[in-house]
């Protein structure tokens, strides 16, 4: 069986053997050839389910190719963007993505999670995420903002479910009052994304920030409506989804970014707690849920012990992906993404054919190259990205605008 690696080597075997180096000279031979293995490659590739068409409520993507929220530092004092982060989205769009969420933005600025976070708080923070939406529209692709407030990671004022302590900060606990300020800036901050010209929004209940803090039993020891069962703890999410839905209706795409597991050393979200919520959210309606996992409270060893398929797995590499079947088996009709670790295209068609998913969600791969759904259209077969993690290193992140440290 044809592979398109193997047409992609004799391609360049043909064009190396050329006698002229600057003008490519093929004999009627060769580009039979050529012509040949040119149409095994797109027979290939167009037959992956990868680069099948997907229907998001009425919105068309182009593939099942979505990048994951993915912030940068680069947004001015006041949250609003700044040219970069432009210039680095255009390049985005045209590298053959189905589906982007922008990088998280606070709705609120005592929930900022980091200098540089881009906010949608006001209406200054319309023009730039317009000409933002703009580009994405252009090259049909549809795009979501992600919305979040930091709660206890936040480096205005450090607020959670119920009082918590480390060895260097305090967090105290939320009042009902201020739940309830958290709970409509979510619908405001929603609003003014659709004014800003997303398609939708997705909630970040995931990576340990307020939501993920309410949900978690560890971190939520709370006496009132918002804490001690699942539901209870659920609480926060489910208002903010219900608020939201409100203010923007029913056509824009909704979604929510999920832990399947926090991988906490004791406590926390776990995988049956995950199926609980996944659920909870289908029986509302969501658009869209992305299953990812962990946080600043995980363990690294339960990481790689749980939330893995069968060893054998054709898509092994993607972390949290045994989670992922679990939770597909009990919701079959809700549109399921999976983000974290996927780095082949063998990986990725494997688990879209598996049905486990019906979006491949990827990040740090699109630091490294932007273009690489066109890539892998075209043939490469892995990304570049090697997980270094040095894109997150503090010197890194908080200086460059999103950029691989191996490609310098
Ligand atoms: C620089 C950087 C910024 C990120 N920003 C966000 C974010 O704003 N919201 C979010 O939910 N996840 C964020 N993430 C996590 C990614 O969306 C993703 O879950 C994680 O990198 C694993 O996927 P990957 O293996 O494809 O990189 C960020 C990751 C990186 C590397
Ligand atoms: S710096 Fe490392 S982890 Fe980040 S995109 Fe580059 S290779 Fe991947």
């Amino acid at each position: 069986m044809l592979d398109t690696r193997n047409a992609l080597n004799v391609l360049f075997v043909l064009t190396r053997t050329s006698n002229n180096r600057s003008q490519i000279f093929l004999s009627e031979e060769k580009l039979k050839i050529l012509a040949f293995f040119s149409f095994c490659v797109a027979k290939i590739t167009m037959s992956l389910k990868l680069f099948s068409e997907f229907t998001l409520k009425h919105f068309n993507l182009k593939n099942r190719l979505m990048r994951s929220a993915t912030t940068s530092y680069w947004a001015d004092r006041e949250g609003i963007l700044r040219q970069p982060i432009i210039d680095y989205y255009r390049k985005l769009v045209e590298g053959g993505l189905g589906f982007i969420v922008k990088g998280h933005s606070y709705v609120l600025e005592s929930g900022k999670a980091h200098e540089g976070q881009s906010g949608l708080t006001s209406e200054k923070h319309l023009p730039k995420m317009k000409v933002l939406t703009t580009l994405a529209h252009e090259k049909s692709v549809p795009i979501i903002a992600q919305l979040n407030h930091a709660g206890y990671s936040s480096i205005v004022e450090r607020i959670t479910a119920s009082e918590y302590r480390t060895a260097e900060w305090v967090a105290r606990e939320a009042t009902i009052a201020e739940i309830d300020e958290i709970v409509e800036a979510f619908a405001h901050a929603a609003e003014l994304a659709l004014q800003a010209g997303f398609d939708g929004v997705q909630i970040h209940a995931a990576h340990g920030y307020l939501i993920s803090q309410f949900l978690s039993d560890r971190v939520n020891k709370r006496t009132d409506k918002y804490g001690g069962s699942l539901l209870n703890r659920a609480r926060l999410l489910l208002e903010v989804f219900d608020a939201i839905r409100k203010r923007i209706g029913n056509a824009p795409i909704l979604s929510v970014k999920m832990n399947c597991d926090d991988f906490a050393p004791v406590g926390g979200i776990q995988i049956q707690d995950a199926v609980i919520i996944a659920n909870l959210l289908a029986e509302k309606g969501i658009d869209l849920i992305e299953l990812s996992g962990g946080g600043p409270e995980q363990s690294r060893d339960l990481r790689k012990q749980r939330g893995k398929p069968a060893e054998n797995s054709p898509y092994f590499e993607a972390n949290f992906s045994g989670h992922a079947e679990t939770i597909r088996k009990t919701i079959s009709t809700t549109p399921l993404a999976l983000v974290d670790g996927f780095r082949t295209r063998r990986a990725m068609e494997a688990i879209l054919t598996a049905d486990v998913v019906d979006l491949v969600s990827i990040s740090k791969s699109t630091i490294c190259e932007p273009d690489l759904p066109k890539k892998l259209q075209a043939g490469q077969t892995r990304s570049e990205c090697i997980d270094c993690r040095l894109c997150l290193s503090k010197e890194r992140f908080g200086k460059m605008m999103l950029s691989c440290a191996q490609k310098e």
